[in-house]
């Protein structure tokens, strides 16, 4: 299994100064927003998108003969700023998210909606959003901001676009993968450009990272949505929270194209049942299990990992590559 620390061991002195940046430019006035900020902020997770646009920074800038020693690199503000962006909006949307979705838990912890209430985590969301914003606009690197911000209207593109088919329950394999484009592969991708973008790498090179990001993306999704099916996983949510959020992900979408309509009709009805009935939770999960809908979402997955492999491996070698290579493959591997 791979290691996240190997990966992040090329960038750890970057990753330790980005989290001064980030404490630097989030604290609030108001005990109820500072406590909001303070259990938000430390619980932020594994921190891929930031160690995504540090890699990718490392990456296109050796690749563009710019200076390098390998673990002495000094990160320009430009990509912490671009780092930072990344993982800010990343948390405000799951903030939101957990709201929509009612979760009371993130991360094996209690949600913000489940601390104070879905009316102050929505106001945390806003107000984490706004700062991100106004950090970018302070820093006046419009260039590199406009090409992040653009991603916070896809992700509310894919929210809505998840809850319009979860209430239908008629996902097909393309509206998924539309989905988890937009919901999740399009904020990995922008990280994965940004980087590039934050060294002024050229366009081709910003352009091959963006391709990067989105292959990853989806392949970080898809292995999100196996693991809410495997109740050995460790993310720190109930297994199958999808089903009783009604979401149709791949792994059932592999089964439901290969049964027959009575079948189909037969698990689309079960599926109505699951936000209230547990049998109905553990039928689906049974069928699916049994059906190799596991298995075959992880085929799905590793072509994208293959494709973000593929793309890096045009690159010389270095401990940036050979990380982000990792990185593909602990994003198929994790249980986290
Ligand atoms: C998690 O999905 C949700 C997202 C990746 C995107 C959420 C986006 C919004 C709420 C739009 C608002 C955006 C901003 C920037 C305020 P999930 O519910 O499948 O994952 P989970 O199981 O981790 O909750
Ligand atoms: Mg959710």
């Amino acid at each position: 299994m791979i290691n996240l620390d190997a990966i992040r061991a090329p960038i750890a002195s970057d990753l330790e100064a980005f989290e001064e940046f980030v404490k630097s430019r989030f604290s609030s006035e108001g005990k109820l927003m500072s406590e909001m900020l303070t259990h938000t902020l430390s619980s932020r997770g594994k921190g891929l998108r930031p160690i995504i646009v540090m890699l990718t920074s490392a990456l296109t800038s050796a690749a563009n003969n710019r200076t390098w020693v390998a673990g002495e690199r000094n990160c320009s503000m430009r990509t912490y700023l671009a780092a930072m962006m990344v993982e800010m909006l990343h948390t405000a949307s799951l903030v939101h998210d957990d709201v929509i979705d009612q979760s009371d838990t993130r991360r094996g912890r209690p949600s913000a909606n489940a601390m104070w209430q879905s009316r102050n985590a929505v106001v945390l969301g806003d107000y984490i959003l706004a700062r991100t914003m106004a950090s970018g606009m302070e820093s006046a690197q419009y260039d590199l901001v406009s090409h992040i911000i653009g991603s916070v209207a896809t992700l509310c593109e894919g929210e809505v676009l998840q809850s319009q088919h979860s209430r239908d329950m008629d996902t097909t394999r393309q509206d998924y993968l539309e989905i988890i484009y937009k919901k999740t592969a399009s904020l990995i991708s922008v990280s994965a450009s940004a980087g590039a973008v934050s060294v002024i790498a050229p366009r081709g090179d910003v352009e091959q990272m963006r391709r990067f990001g989105e292959a990853l993306g989806m392949a970080f999704q898809i292995q999100d949505d196996i693991l809410d099916y495997s109740r050995s996983a460790h993310t720190g949510k109930p297994a199958n929270n999808d089903l009783r959020e009604r979401k149709i992900t791949l792994p059932l979408i592999e089964v439901l194209e290969r049964c027959t309509p009575a079948e189909r009709l037969q698990l689309l009805d079960r599926l109505s049942q699951c936000a209230t009935d547990p049998a109905a939770v553990d039928y689906i999960q049974g069928v699916v299990e049994n059906s190799g809908g596991m298995v075959m979402a992880a085929r799905t997955m590793q072509t994208y990992v293959d494709r973000a492999i593929e793309i890096v491996s045009h690159y010389d070698d270095s401990p940036y590559r050979t990380a982000l290579v990792n990185l593909c493959a602990y994003v198929a591997e994790r249980d986290r």
